[in-house]
């Protein structure tokens, strides 16, 4: 189906998805269905995405938190992630996606580590879609991994602005995200681009994450296109801005 692409497309979209769980269980199903359900579905907002001439998605697929779950369900996150780049990442790359991670990786076990740092480095040349995976990712360890490099690397404190601390933050190359969308109707943002999200546009709906299909980004690409975003100024400044 061609939908219109609407007239202002976010440069960068960033994806809490949320609401597999709930998904599986309001069908009888277990949660590892709900999952499975989810990382279809990500091929297809990733195919979305690329329609629509969005530039960089970046998505939550584990948190630092998500470590608490039970034993069982870790391990399933685990291997999702090893089998879509074991299955996608030729298409992927044919597509012209260029997989980043974003988080830390120490933690994860080795074979998978460098599974993730293989995918990166193999689809780097590609500049479609640059897709970041969230993948032990926490919006404030991430500000603290910036500043313990920062001191490691002796940065006079008069060097110290936003500029710089953004540099250091794992998107550092990367304009913020326009637009971040949480699934599953949760009105929080559970450590997610915190330093990066400061003057994003935020849409939240109930719609759980597997059932988020594209006419659900359409709508939430047509919202935001009603949003006026003014970075602090006043509707009179902004409207002199157009004239500039
Ligand atoms: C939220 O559902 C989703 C996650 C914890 C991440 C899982 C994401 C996928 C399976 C998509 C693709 C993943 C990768 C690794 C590329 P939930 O379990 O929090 O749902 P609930 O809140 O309803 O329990």
């Amino acid at each position: 189906m061609t939908l219109p692409v609407p007239e202002r497309v976010p440069r960068h979209i960033a994806i809490i998805m949320d609401g597999n769980g709930r998904w599986a269980k309001a069908r009888g199903l277990p949660r590892a269905e709900g999952h499975r359900q989810g990382t279809e579905n990500l091929r297809r907002i990733i195919r979305a995405c690329v329609e629509f001439g969005v530039e960089i998605l970046t998505i939550y697929a584990f948190s630092t938190e998500n470590w608490r779950r039970p034993p069982l369900e870790v391990r399933l996150l685990m291997t999702i992630l090893e089998t879509v780049i074991d299955r996608e990442l030729r298409e992927l790359n044919e597509n012209g996606v260029q997989i980043r991670h974003i988080g830390r990786l120490d933690q994860i076990a080795p074979a998978l580590q460098k599974k993730i740092q293989y995918a990166c480095d193999f689809t780097k040349n590609n500049h479609r879609l640059i897709l970041n995976v969230a993948f032990n990712y926490g919006g404030r360890d991430e500000i603290v991994q910036a500043v313990k490099r920062i001191v490691r690397e002796g940065i006079p404190v008069e060097q110290i602005n936003e500029d710089l601390l953004n540099r250091y933050m794992y998107t550092g190359d990367l304009p913020d995200p326009d637009l971040i969308i949480r699934t599953s109707g949760e009105l929080r943002i559970s450590n997610f681009l915190i330093w990066q999200g400061a003057y994003a546009e935020y849409y939240v709906t109930p719609t759980y994450w597997p059932d988020f299909n594209k006419d659900e980004l359409h709508k939430a690409l047509e919202e935001y296109n009603h949003r006026k975003r003014r970075f602090g100024k006043t509707d009179e400044q902004l409207s002199e801005d157009e004239f500039k």
